[in-house]
């Protein structure tokens, strides 16, 4: 068994602009059908953070695999990322909140891949009260089942190759009752905890898992559930960009945990820390309201 200390696996391709890692150059790794070229999938890949993700990926020169729901917008983003930056970029539409959706991606997956990013995932602007059901399943089906679904699918020919990494993409709400009467937070927990647990039983053989836990980010986020933000506080947002090339940078270094932006950390360590009550009187966001 490889020892930690001893990981072949990176994130970055050696030698490119940003790879500021002190572990050296990482052993080629034949992808599934481009031998020394690294092949990263990113879900949500049309908007906010996972397209940011995809920039600063096929910005490192990874070929990648994208994925969501909007083949159209897939298309049209893989093109630009290959005009951009001369990498392959390949769509794959599907939806991630069925089944059939997840085992198109586990199918890409098997044949191996160096990174993946599990950035797709929703919201309610509804409470838990009011909701269906079936919304709180679609809910747990694309933040929960298709993370277990697509960790599965890439960390076991990881661990066999004894590289590659995954980056889980939570919240910060994940910390605490920042929504109360919502199931988005309580996914996000779930995300950390089984994150966490995988990396730790996977890094032995080389391979790295990160969960990101992002504050309030500009995307399509907000809007798509129809969450009104217009009196959010200027300094509480943060660029998707700045988001995703921390998550890297935290990948490289080897971290479990990333949280972008001082203030975020700070809040994190807040309500990581903090009595349970005090935590619990400060927890407010309107999502969460019976009358919604
Ligand atoms: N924005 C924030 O403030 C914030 C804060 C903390 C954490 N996060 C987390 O960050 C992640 C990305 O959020 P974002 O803000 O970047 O969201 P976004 O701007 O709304 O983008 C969502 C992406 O996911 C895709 N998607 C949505 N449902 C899907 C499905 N069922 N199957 C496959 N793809 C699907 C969308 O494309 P299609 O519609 O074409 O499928 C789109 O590419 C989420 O996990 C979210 O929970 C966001």
């Amino acid at each position: 068994m490889a020892r930690p200390d001893a990981l072949p696996a990176d994130a970055v391709p050696p030698g490119s602009a940003t790879d500021d890692s002190a572990a050296g150059p990482a052993a080629d790794i034949p992808t599934a059908d481009a031998p020394g070229r690294r092949l990263a999938v990113v879900t949500g890949a049309t908007a906010g953070i996972g397209a940011a993700f995809a920039r600063a990926l096929a910005g490192q020169g990874y070929d990648l695999l994208l994925v969501a729901r909007d083949a159209a917008r897939l298309a049209a983003v893989a093109q630009e990322l290959t005009a951009r930056h001369g990498v392959r970029a390949e769509p794959l539409p599907a939806d991630l909140s069925t089944t059939a959706g997840c085992v198109l991606v586990e199918q890409r997956l098997a044949a191996g891949v160096d990174l993946l990013v599990n950035n797709a995932g929703r919201s309610l602007h509804t409470s838990f009260v009011r909701a269906t059901v079936e919304q709180e399943e679609q809910l747990l089906a694309l933040n929960v089942h298709a993370v277990m679904r697509l960790t599965k699918a890439a960390v076991v020919p990881m661990v066999a190759a004894r590289r590659g990494a995954i980056i889980n993409v939570s919240s910060a709400s994940a910390f605490a009752t920042m929504m109360p009467g919502s199931t988005y937070p309580a996914t996000k927990a779930w995300v950390n905890a089984f994150t966490e647990s995988v990396a730790l039983s996977v890094r032995p053989f080389g391979v790295r898992l990160l969960t990101l836990c992002p504050g309030y980010t500009r995307t399509e986020f907000h809007d798509r559930q129809g969450i009104d933000t217009s009196k959010m506080p200027g300094f509480l947002w943060l660029d998707a960009d700045d988001v995703a090339r921390t998550a890297l940078r935290d990948l490289r270094k080897g971290r479990l945990l990333s949280v972008p932006a001082w203030r975020y950390k700070a809040a994190v360590f807040a309500m990581r820390h903090a009595p349970r009550a005090l935590v619990q009187r400060a927890a407010r966001d309107g999502r969460g309201r019976i009358g919604r």
